[in-house]
C-alpha cells in the first residue's frame, strides 16, 4: 500500500502561486499597462500609486509637464516611497532612512 501524503492545502496554494508567477512573466512584464489618464495629474508634483502583479508603482508630473513612472521602492531597503494612493510632493524621501529622491526631471528644490 502507497503512503499518503499530507498535501491537502498546499498543492492550491503552489498551483496558484506559480500560475501568478506565470502570469506575472508572460502577461505583466511585456505589455503596456495603462495605469491613468493624464488629467489626473495636475500640477508638478502631483502622483498617483497603483499596483500591478504584485508590484506596486507611481507616477509623477515632472517640472516640464511630461509624467514618469517608476517602481515604488526605495533602493536602500526596499521600502515604499509613496504610501497615498494619491497626493502632491515638492519633494519625495523614503520615510525610513530619509533617503531624497531627485527625479530627472523633478527639479522642485529651487
Ligand atoms: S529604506 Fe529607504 S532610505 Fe533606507
Amino acid at each position: 500500500m502507497e503512503p499518503v501524503s499530507n498535501t491537502a492545502g498546499t498543492a492550491p496554494e503552489a498551483a496558484a502561486k506559480k500560475s501568478e508567477e506565470l502570469e506575472r512573466r508572460t502577461i505583466w512584464s511585456k505589455k503596456w499597462i495603462l495605469a491613468a489618464r493624464v488629467s489626473r495629474l495636475g500640477n508638478t508634483g502631483d502622483y498617483i500609486k497603483f499596483d500591478v502583479a504584485g508590484f506596486s508603482y507611481f507616477l509623477i508630473k515632472d517640472k516640464d509637464n511630461d509624467v514618469e513612472g517608476y517602481l515604488n521602492v526605495c533602493w536602500h531597503r526596499v521600502y515604499p516611497i509613496v504610501t497615498k494612493p494619491k497626493s502632491s510632493a515638492r519633494i519625495l524621501a523614503c520615510k525610513y532612512h530619509g533617503i531624497l529622491f531627485l527625479f530627472r526631471r523633478f527639479d522642485l528644490l529651487k
